[in-house]
């Protein structure tokens, strides 16, 4: 079989190596234009992105592999009629992404950007007695939005701070029921809404999730609440938040995930969102850094390669995404 990886990564080699002679690898860098050229006749892509051109009919394309969980990227609409294409997704950052994202709760809670930003320029204000207590962390309640990968491994962690815990999920189930103490239907969401000190959004971007966090569901949060965005960043509205941060109706948030990202990765770009978030002293913003770490880019890759191998020896990959519900 014929596998096109698209990475610019030098980690890239690795699928190579793990599919030895098993399959003839070719390597691309990430533009649509040189996927498109170079993924004309193979089998699988190994990528985050694929042009509609190559998932129309008859291109022979029999798997995607993404190195992410968020598949939002990849037009599903061009393939629900084709049982022949399969695309699978990772999530082996999970546990990564689970701890930036109490990373960023508690960088919210104890006040460290602001701390640290006085400090430096030798102003005090935030000192013992000073502005804004820190938040306890101890005895509060948090709901989760999505109990998947991510969202349980943020609940396992949660649990050995003495938070309780709820959660909402699309069908009102999880298999990690276990970890929570109450978990309902996304539908059903409101009063746990109001009952929650902290809530982080640890669900995929779909048709359903969009603007779910928009002005109503804020008017159900808590005063001192705090909103941790680690999912992706159009499920929240952002005129909705920036206007409930701006005016301190809730305490405030932690966000990896934007709305509009540069079209070079990495390097100078415009600002994350239309309205301006970066004025604001209640938000900790982050890079979409989440699920980067010293070992989870490897991982990413070894899993990718170590799964296409698995398709390719005929077995069942893992982590095939559901074409109609977009994860
Ligand atoms: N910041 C980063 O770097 C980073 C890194 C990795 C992932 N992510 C994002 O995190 C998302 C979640 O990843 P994951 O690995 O935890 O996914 P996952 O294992 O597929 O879990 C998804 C969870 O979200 C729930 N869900 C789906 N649609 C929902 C809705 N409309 N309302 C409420 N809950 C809903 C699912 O519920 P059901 O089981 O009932 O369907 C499930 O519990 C990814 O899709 C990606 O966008 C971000």
């Amino acid at each position: 079989m014929k596998v096109l990886v698209a990475s610019n990564h030098e980690y890239a080699k690795i699928i190579q190596d793990i599919l030895g002679n098993a399959a003839e690898v070719t390597l691309s860098d990430t533009t649509m234009e040189s996927i498109l050229e170079k993924g004309r006749d193979v089998d699988i892509i190994a990528s985050n992105r694929v042009p509609r051109e190559l998932l129309e009919n008859e291109s022979g394309l029999k798997m995607i592999q993404t190195f992410a969980a968020g598949v939002e990227n990849i037009d599903f609409t061009a393939i629900q009629d084709q049982d022949d294409i399969i695309v699978c997704n990772s999530h082996i950052n999970a546990a990564e992404v689970a701890e930036y994202a109490i990373t960023l709760l508690f960088a919210v809670a104890k006040n460290i950007i602001p701390n640290d930003r006085e400090l430096r320029k030798g102003d005090w204000k935030y000192a013992f007695g000073g502005l804004n207590p820190n938040i306890e962390i101890r005895n509060k309640t948090c709901l989760i939005l999505g109990l998947g990968s991510i969202g349980s491994e943020i609940a396992k962690r949660l649990r050995a701070f003495d938070v309780k815990l709820f959660a909402a999920t699309r069908s009102g189930s999880s298999k990690h029921t276990d970890l929570v103490e109450k978990l309902v239907k996304i539908d059903e969401v409101k009063p746990l809404v109001e009952e929650s000190d902290f809530i982080i959004l640890s669900l995929p971007l779909t048709s359903d999730s969009k603007g779910l966090v928009n002005e109503n569901f804020i008017s159900w949060m808590k005063s001192d609440s705090i909103l941790v965005n680690i999912s992706r960043g159009p499920i929240v509205n952002e005129k909705a938040l920036f206007d409930a941060l701006r005016d301190n109706r809730i305490r405030g948030a932690g966000l990896d995930v934007w709305w509009r990202y540069p079209k070079k990765w990495r390097g100078k770009g415009d600002p994350p969102s239309d309205v301006p978030f970066q004025e604001l002293d209640n938000l900790v913003a982050s890079p979409h850094r989440a699920g980067y770490s010293e070992n989870t880019e490897r991982e990413y890759f070894q899993f990718a390669g170590e799964n296409i191998l698995r398709f390719v020896n005929g077995e069942t990959p893992f982590n095939i995404v559901d074409s109609h519900r977009g994860y």
